[in-house]
This record gives C-alpha cells, structure tokens and sequence, in this order.
C-alpha cells in the first residue's frame, strides 16, 4: 500500500475564551474518538491533565508546572484563560526510515494558563493527540520579570492507578552509572523507582502505554520519578551545578509523550515520535547513506586484537585491506575501523584528553586505505571515541570532520564511554567540569556535531549517546546510535544479554528510534560459556529485522562467516532501508515479529524471536501485495535446536507464498526466524 502525500490542513474548530476555574474543563480527542486529554486547574489553581480511553479514565489528573531559580513558579494560583482547538492531517516523507511515508493526523487543544492571583505569570501547553497516543509541550512566552530563566524542577507528572489497573513495567533505572546500558526489569508499576524513558507499561486489559519524549533540542532529558504510587514526575537531568535547564523567554519544551496501543504488537506501528519532530532541516540529505558495514570491531571485544598499539594492534593498513577485500566481496558498503588514531594506549575508558583525531597510529595509513576502498567500491566508516572528553574534543571537531570528509567518509560512529555523569568539559574560565550524557549540555553538544558533520557530508552514529527522541526527522544525518545494551555484552558482559533482552527492546527503546546494536554474530561458542550469544543462529539473523537500524553491521569476524555461508547469505541479502513495516505479534519481553518491504523494491523481510521458551507462531501474511506471488527463503530453528545445546542447528526452506497464507514458525528456545519473500 502506498499512500499518497497529502498536504497539511488546520481547521481551526473551536475558540474557547475566558474559562475559569469553575469553567469546564478543555479537552481534546484523538481522531478516531479514542483517547481524550483534558485540562484544568484544581482548586487551588494548579494546572493538571488526565486522560482517557473510551471513556474510562487511564491517567488520573498529574499535575503540570515548572520552577524557577530567580522567578515564582508555575505551580499554583492560575487559571486558563484560552483553549483553541485544530486538526491536522498530512502525510510526510522520510529520506531514509522504517517506512517511507507517515501520516500526521492529530487534534490539537491549545491551552493558555495565566495568574489569577499572584505574580503575573503565563504560560501555554499545547496538547497533540493521536490515535496511537498523545504528546503535549509548554510553551513560555516573553514577560515581564522571566528574561533568562534557570529552571530548577519541572512538575510535569505522568499518574496511573496501579491497584486499578494492575500495571507492569518494563524499564532501566535511570541517573545511574551504566547509562542506558542495563538490561530491562519487568516489575510491577510500584516497584519502579526511578527509570529512564521509554518505559513501557501493561494495564490489566491488555492496553500498553509507552512514556518518552520527542524533540529534545536545548533542554535536559528526564527520567521518571515515582514520587508517590502511581505519579511519576518528570526528573530533568541537572547541570553540574544543579540547574537543570539555563534557558529565556520565549521557549518551548520538548514534547511529553504518551505512545497508548491496545496490544504490544500495535505498539511497534506508532509514528508518534516522529510526528512530534520537526521537518528535514538540512535540505539535501541524498547524501545519507543506509546501508551494511563491517569492521575491526569485534575483535577488540573478544580479546583477539587490541585498540591500542602493539602487537595485537587491530587498526593496522594490512588488517582493515583485509576487511576492505572482505566487504567488497560481499556487498558491504562500509569498513569501520577503530583504533586507528593516536589516544589509545594506556586506560582509554580514563585517558579521554589524550585522543588525536588527526593523527593516526603508524602502522595505519589513512590515505593508502581509503585509496584501497574506492578501489574496491566500499568506504570506510569514521570513528571518533572521545571516551566523553568533549573538551578534548570540540576543538579537534572541525579539521577532525574535514579530514574524513576529504577522504569520501559518509559515516562517523562517536563514543562517550564514561561514567553516567562524567561528561568533561571546559568552562569559560579553564575549569573542567562534569556533565551527564543527557543533560543540557551533551543534548547541545550532540547537535554541533551532527552540524559540524553535516557540512562534509557525514552522518552520525553516536554510541553512550543522549536517548533518541526523534531527530532523525529534523537532520537526517543522525543515522543510528547505542543507547541501550548492545551485542558487546555479549563479548564482555557481565552479565551477557538474556535470551529475553531483545525481546523487551522492541517494545522499550526502539519506540525511541534505531539501535545500532550490531547483530550477526554466527560464532555461538564464544569464548567460554559465560561469554557467549544467548540465541540460536537463526534468531540471530532475525535480528536483522526486528531490530531496525538504516546502518547494520554484520559484526563477527570473517573467518567466522566463512564458516556458516548459509546463514551469512541472508545478512548479505537483508536489506536496512524500508518503504513500510509492520509490527505483527508480540508480548513484551517473550516474543516478537515484524515484516519490511524494502525500499524501492518488491521484496518483503520478516523477522520473528522468542525468549528462552519455544513457542509456535502462526502469522498471517496479509501484509504482502494480493497480486503478486513470493518464493519464501525462511532460515528456521532445526527440529533439534535451542540456544544452549544446538544453536547452529538451522533449516533454510523455500516456499511459494502469497498473501492468503499463513506462516507457522516453530521457534526453539531463544530461537528465532528470519525469512525472505522475493517476488517471483
Ligand atoms: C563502546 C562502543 O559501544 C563500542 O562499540 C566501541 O567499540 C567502544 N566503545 C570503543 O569505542
Ligand atoms: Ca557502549
């Protein structure tokens, strides 16, 4: 199916003035009469909001508000003064993306708060709400008193009623050392303390909500507070001096998001973040690239290679024309190579100011490589580990940039490995100071580089990076990044990743955008049974579509798939750009499935996984096109496989298919399916 673009509408309905505080409440509803938002003030004028799903209430009121360093707060004593609502309804296009067209349909309730006693204060809070949920913003105009405003706590709450509705949780802590790289708990809703956004939550019929936020752009992030039962006020991420937004009128917040599904499956459909973005600010992004990489990568993590120099020393030019030979026989577009500048000897994890990001070990020849590669038609991918100096780093950024640029680089993957909080920057008076990865500081920082990088040509692929919010729509050069605990904890993990780990992010983290989590590791054994991929071979490949990145890696080493040619011929074949996706099945944390027809071509890909327990999926293949047919290359779980005894036990079948079929996938423990539908 392929909608056509539709250009944007307003209608501007109603226009509600004067209402007081003993007015009616304004409320707004989504387009499909679903979900209503309402907004009012409580008795002593606190702004607050509840929500609706077919008339039963699901979020109780939570409060609205801010405070302020110098200027009275935004908690009590106001009133709305104006409510206006609109509709919108326009489909949009992405570059590159899970889908190629999305549509923005949504009502819109405006709402103005002002004093009714007190300071003179205002404020706005613009609700958008769709049919896969809703995301509202605040909205501070110019007035007397606010200029530059420090906010120190914003009191946005997010309420549910846990003894009513039974709620589980799937969440990481948040604020804590590891970043986002903890695997996910599934607690009851009372036992989550303080978690990074998305979490994701199941009330008792089967409704799933999901809690983020989109457009993150000079602000802090938040991690969700349970302050009391049930009411999560938003935490924002201080500044080293405890401020946590240095900001001045007029500002915007970035939208608070409530993604609402009535299954986890339709969870996985929702374009909800993205339409709170703004549109493409760069023009021209044809030169961002989707595509496959390899690269010296996973041999640092197993131990075979080092990133420093030496005799194990993995960047060398003999090495990445090894891997450049390798990529050029196999379709891959990108070598990425790190460990190839000057920073990495000694304890990097500590060392951030001592990396160069012009000067290149000896044994590594920047200029014969990239020669060798456009000989061979691949491209290197860039690397630039900061180990979170961003002081070290800033200044290096542009000849940094320019020097890949110059050498035809089209992607640069970052890293700010440190310590939650350990984020070092200079202060205008030489002092360094600590930030955290999602605090004001590192979401601005983010964005000069994805600037800095746009001017060559360059998209980023930020590892320890700030969660996604969507900015992808806004620059397009922001291709991938980490975010969550990836495919190296495997290698060094302590614990690795349970067999259930990929089967929460679908429904957690990757609601936020793409993960580069760098799947394809075919050798199972690792290097002792404590270090080693808790999958099957083929849940492993299915990876390569439930877990979507416009850049993938195939990331073990090429001896290694030299041994499974089978199995490698489908990450070969797996495509990582998209004209649509559809999320068919799941439960949180025990299984999942999902189709993508691949851009600009006939051809559909499925990928279907389980958490340590077997099951049988029947999946209807509705989604394919009525009118043509499809051999099916389904790579399958063996009748004797499971992840721990016989992982390589893999069954590659064809079939003729059409869209009347259903597929019955027997999927072994921790095992999984990956299939490939080709028009016939
Ligand atoms: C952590 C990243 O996640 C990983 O991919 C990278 O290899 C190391 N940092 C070194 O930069
Ligand atoms: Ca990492």
């Amino acid at each position: 199916m392929k909608p056509t673009a539709r250009r944007a509408s307003f209608l501007f309905a109603t226009l509600l003035v004067a209402m007081t505080a003993a007015a009616q409440p304004a409320a707004v509803r989504s387009p499909d009469g679903q979900t209503t938002v309402t907004l009012d003030v409580d008795k002593n004028g606190s702004p607050r909001y509840a929500v609706a799903r077919n008339g039963v209430e699901i979020m109780p009121a939570g409060f609205l508000g801010m405070r302020f360093q110098s200027q009275p707060a935004f908690d009590d004593g106001f009133r709305v003064v104006n409510a206006s609502t609109s509709n919108h309804d326009e489909t949009w296009e992405q570059p590159w993306g899970e889908r190629r067209y999305v549509r923005d349909r949504h009502n819109e309730l405006l709402v103005s708060f002002e004093s009714a006693r007190g300071a003179a204060r205002k404020f706005n809070v613009r609700v958008r709400v769709f049919d896969d949920g809703f995301g509202f913003r605040y909205e501070v105009p110019e007035q007397p008193g606010y200029g530059a405003v420090n906010i120190t706590d914003e009191l946005t709450e997010f309420r549910l009623d846990d003894a009513k509705q039974q709620i589980t949780a799937w969440w990481i802590p948040g604020r804590r050392w590891n970043r986002y790289e903890y695997l996910y708990h599934s607690t009851r809703l009372a036992d989550v303390p303080m978690a990074h956004t998305p979490m994701t939550v199941r009330l008792a019929d089967g409704t799933h909500l999901s809690f983020h936020e989109a457009a993150l752009v000079d602000y802090a992030a938040y991690v969700l507070d349970q302050r009391r039962p049930g009411t999560f006020r938003t935490s924002l991420t201080p500044w080293s001096d405890g401020i946590r937004v240095k900001t001045h009128t007029p500002f915007k917040t970035p939208w608070r998001t409530v993604q609402i599904a009535p299954n986890a499956a339709a969870l996985l459909n929702s374009s909800l973040i993205l339409n709170l973005n703004e549109p493409n600010a760069l023009g021209d992004v044809s030169w961002v690239e989707p595509g496959k990489y390899v690269g010296i990568w996973w041999a640092m993590h197993i131990n075979k290679a080092t990133w420093g120099s030496g005799p194990k020393h993995g960047a060398t030019t003999a090495e990445t024309k090894r891997y450049i030979d390798f990529a050029a026989a196999n379709g891959f577009k990108g070598v990425l190579v790190e460990g190839w500048n000057v920073g990495w000897d000694g304890d990097w994890f500590y060392n951030g100011k001592l990396f160069k990001f012009m000067q290149p070990y000896p044994d590594f020849d920047l200029q014969a490589v990239t020669d060798y590669a456009r000989s061979k038609g691949v491209r290197l991918v860039g690397h630039h580990e900061t180990s979170a100096d961003v002081g070290n780093y800033e200044p290096q950024m542009p000849a940094a940039f320019a020097l890949y640029g110059s050498m035809g680089v089209r992607q640069v993957k970052t890293g700010y490995v440190a310590d939650a909080g350990d984020v070092r920057r200079i202060d205008g008076n030489g002092v360094e100071l600590h930030e955290w990865h999602d605090g004001q500081f590192q979401v601005n920082h983010h964005l000069r580089v994805l600037r800095e990088a746009a001017r060559h040509k360059i998209s980023i692929n930020a590892h320890e990076p700030v969660k996604d919010t969507g900015l992808r729509r806004t620059y397009p050069n922001w291709i991938s990044r980490e975010g969550a605990r990836g495919q190296e904890y495997n290698a060094w993990g302590n614990p690795v990743n349970p067999p259930e780990h990929v089967a929460i992010l679908p429904f957690t983290r990757m609601l936020a955008g793409p993960m580069d989590y760098t799947p394809g590791i075919v050798d199972l054994d690792g290097y002792d049974p404590k270090h080693r991929v808790q999958h099957t071979l083929a849940k492993e490949l299915s990876l390569y579509v439930v877990l979507y990145s416009p850049v993938q890696m195939a990331a073990d080493l090429p001896e290694n798939y030299a041994k499974h040619p089978d199995a490698f011929q489908f990450i070969k074949d797996v495509p990582t750009d998209w004209d649509e996706s559809v999320g068919l099945a799941g439960e949180v944390g025990d299984f999942v499935a999902v189709a993508r027809k691949q851009r600009g071509r006939p051809d559909w890909f499925l990928g279907a996984l389980t958490d340590e327990n077997p099951r049988r999926l029947s999946l209807k293949l509705d989604f394919l096109d009525p009118q043509v047919r499809y051999v099916a290359e389904i790579y399958h779980d063996g009748p004797q496989a499971d992840w721990k005894m016989r992982p390589y036990d893999l069954v590659i079948e064809k079939r003729h298919v059409s869209a009347a079929d259903t597929l019955d996938l027997a999927l072994a423990s921790s095992g999984g399916a990956a299939v490939r539908f080709k028009r016939e």
